[in-house]
């Protein structure tokens, strides 16, 4: 039997995880998550975030899938078979997310042609235009109980992503370990042009300010903290089978501990870099339209496809061409990662039926696709795609993570996976990992389980109870019972 398959070189590794953990999270929700909670102090409860949670339970995360050489059912399945189904429970998260990701980098698409022609108008009037637009090209209905018509341009170019995502994998590590430097250098550069475009502009200053002077009373609020912690794991890919994977198609010698230190800060780099891009811009269109940067700043979805275009119109010039390299921008930074989530996926289809990597990847891709073209194309498909978020991006990670962490920590043993990342790597980590692995990172997400569910009951985002109990807690409940089917129900994983 061929051995595992495996990454062309440590930087094959390291620049998969790394262009995985950068997506669209790090432009459009780090730099709005440190405006709103206290600009520079923000900097504070992220980066203790990152140190106590992010990092120990990264270093779990390929640590794990590493030294079992399995995805993260094949993992959870060697520390204990009744394990199994956490790892699938992620496994599925990974699946949804990767539904409805590829439609948002598919609007990036037709946004990034619509640049060329600033088809939601041209100068000042854009600021009037951008909502219309985004209605039309999404053909918006009035809530989720409308479910509206499909979009051919949404549904052509979310084909067109999944051909890329299965174009970047269905040869497995070997070959995609040698494309990724580009999916990560491409969107670093892209990123520096808009960084220059930005700070040069006027109002720059302004942007920058707001974006970075410190409200240290912030630092007092729970939320803040509940804001730092979810977005360290879903910045860093962690609960979604990802890290499991990728780290296991290193050879089991391979450095643990710097890798995953690298990865994080690479990644915690970008998106402090990525802010200054985004505020500067902003406080330049706060100039122009002569309002406060607060009330021209969007978060994620608005952000990215409704104030960045007025911006764009309004340039001084060729602002056709920064909107084509933010959109594409958007779109590079979105491959590495949904293809991630793709082999996070793949990873375990063929670690257990013994698939091969491009059957195991096609059928990610035709699935992903259709679920994605079904549910998340029409025009009430934002209000889907955004409840279903909460429902895997949120509580299901959170859950995933939290029983994860906890059969690492507790069954496998925090100690034992220590001294073995410690024999492999050069960093060697303290004693105070155990504590973190053990008792800090459970709380920490538990802690944010529960401040979500205060704000997200009885209804979460507005919408109708019927809808959130289909869309969050009906998707919460089908992946945990398949998950529970395929954790209990299978043979072992097959064995090489
Ligand atoms: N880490 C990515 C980001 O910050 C998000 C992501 C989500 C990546 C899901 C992979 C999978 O945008």
């Amino acid at each position: 039997m061929p051995g595992r398959d495996r990454w062309p070189s440590r930087w094959g590794f390291v620049f998969a995880a790394i262009g995985s953990a950068i997506g669209l999270g790090n432009v459009w929700r780090f730099p709005y998550l440190a405006y709103k909670y206290g600009g520079g102090a923000f900097l504070v409860p992220w980066l203790i975030s990152l140190v106590a949670i992010g990092i120990p339970w990264f270093i779990a995360e390929i640590g794990m899938g590493q030294l079992m050489q399995r995805g993260a059912p094949g993992t959870m399945a060697r520390i204990g078979k009744k394990w199994e189904w956490t790892g699938w429970l992620s496994t599925l998260i990974a699946f949804v997310i990767a539904c409805y990701y590829t439609v948002i980098m598919a609007w990036s698409i037709v946004y990034l042609v619509s640049s060329v022609t600033l088809a939601w108008g041209p100068g000042a009037a854009a600021a009037d235009g951008v909502g219309p637009f985004f209605n039309q090209t999404l053909g918006l209905t009035g809530g989720p109980g409308e479910w509206g018509g499909y979009q051919v341009t949404i549904v052509a170019a979310l084909i067109f992503s999944w051909i890329a995502i299965y174009w970047f994998i269905y040869e497995g590590p070997e070959r995609l370990g040698k494309l990724v430097k580009w999916t990560v250098i491409i969107p670093w550069c892209l990123l520096a042009i808009l960084f220059i475009r930005g700070i040069t502009l006027p109002g720059a200053v302004d942007g920058l300010n707001f974006y970075l002077t410190p409200n240290f009373a912030a630092l007092a609020d729970g939320e803040v903290w509940f804001a730092a912690i979810s977005q360290i794991a879903f910045t860093l890919s962690l609960g979604m089978s990802i890290m499991f994977a990728y780290g296991s198609y290193n050879p089991k010698q391979e450095d643990i501990n710097n890798n995953a230190i690298i990865t994080s800060l690479a990644n915690c780099g970008t998106s402090f870099f990525a802010g200054f891009a985004v505020f500067s811009t902003l406080g330049y269109l706060a100039l122009q339209l002569n309002q406060p940067i607060d009330k021209v700043a969007g978060a994620s979805v608005g952000l990215a496809f409704k104030t960045f275009p007025i911006a764009i119109s309004m340039m001084p010039f060729a602002g056709q061409l920064i909107g084509i390299i933010f959109f594409g921008c958007l779109w590079v930074l979105g491959i590495d990662s949904a293809f991630s989530l793709a082999e996070a996926v793949a990873t375990p289809i063929s670690d257990k039926w013994g698939v091969s990597t491009k059957k195991a990847a096609l059928s990610v891709a035709i699935a992903g696709f259709v679920i994605g073209a079904i549910i998340f194309s029409p025009g009430s498909g934002l209000f889907w795609l955004d409840m279903v978020d909460r429902a895997v991006s949120f509580y299901g990670l959170l859950i995933a993570g939290f029983l994860q962490i906890v059969v690492i920590g507790w069954v496998y043993g925090a100690e034992r996976l220590r001294q073995e990342a410690n024999a492999l790597s050069d960093i060697k980590i303290g004693g105070w990992f155990n504590v973190m692995v053990k008792v800090i990172v459970p709380l920490g997400l538990l802690f944010v389980l529960e401040e979500g569910l205060r704000s997200d009951l009885p209804s979460y985002g507005g919408y109708p109870v019927w809808a959130t109990s289909i869309a969050m807690w009906g998707t919460l409940a089908l992946i945990i019972v398949i998950s529970l089917i395929l954790g209990f129900g299978g043979r072992e994983d097959i064995e090489n």
